[in-house]
């Protein structure tokens, strides 16, 4: 099985010792424990943790090109482009699957007609995660925020939906269907 040396990339992104680093390495260990253990849950095969375990602890890579007080990023874009930039440096890196994680992990996903509409500054597609590894690690980060006052407090099954409602009945119909079946 082809495994990926994730911690060589994130040390070459997100310098050891550094905030973004304290706060990185914490949420991304906490998101990856939750969706490795709905994937036991769900009997995935062994290719597909390995998978989830690299993927999850990239998903958020992007963040050190975005401009972000709480965790120091010294980049220049808004926090949304964590997405897109993510997937660029991950498709840099060789790895267009676990991209698609770092695209597609925001909440339940953001469809096209929502970024045009509130003007969001990414390139205008749906970012909606397809495959089951891109559900589950989409699934897990809603139940983690990276401010650091939050940063190891999971939130309840309630307190997830209310973030996930927010952004319209869409979207909020997805967190349930996913509640129903990784829950
Ligand atoms: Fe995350």
């Amino acid at each position: 099985m082809e495994q990926t040396d994730y911690f060589q990339i994130i040390n070459k992104y997100i310098e050891p010792g550094s905030k973004t680093y304290s706060i990185y390495l914490p949420h991304v260990t906490l998101v990856t424990t939750k969706a490795l253990k709905i994937a036991q849950k769900l009997n995935l095969s062994e290719k597909q943790l390995r998978f989830i375990e690299e993927a999850g602890m990239l998903h958020d890579i992007g963040i050190v090109r975005v401009k972000d007080e709480y965790f120091e990023c010294a980049g220049k874009l808004p926090y949304i482009c964590h997405l897109s930039e993510g997937a660029k440096i991950l498709e840099s890196e060789g790895l267009p699957k676990h991209a698609r994680v770092a695209e597609r992990h925001a909440g339940v996903g953001i469809f096209k007609w929502q970024i045009e509409q509130q003007k969001l500054l990414l390139p205008p597609k749906d970012y909606v995660p397809e495959t089951i590894e891109e559900k589950i690690i989409g699934w897990s980060d809603i139940f983690f925020s990276k401010t650091p006052r939050n940063l190891f407090r999971e939130r309840s099954q309630e307190e997830a939906r209310t973030v996930i409602a927010k952004f319209g009945k869409e979207n909020e119909k997805i967190f349930d269907e996913w509640q129903k079946e990784f829950e």
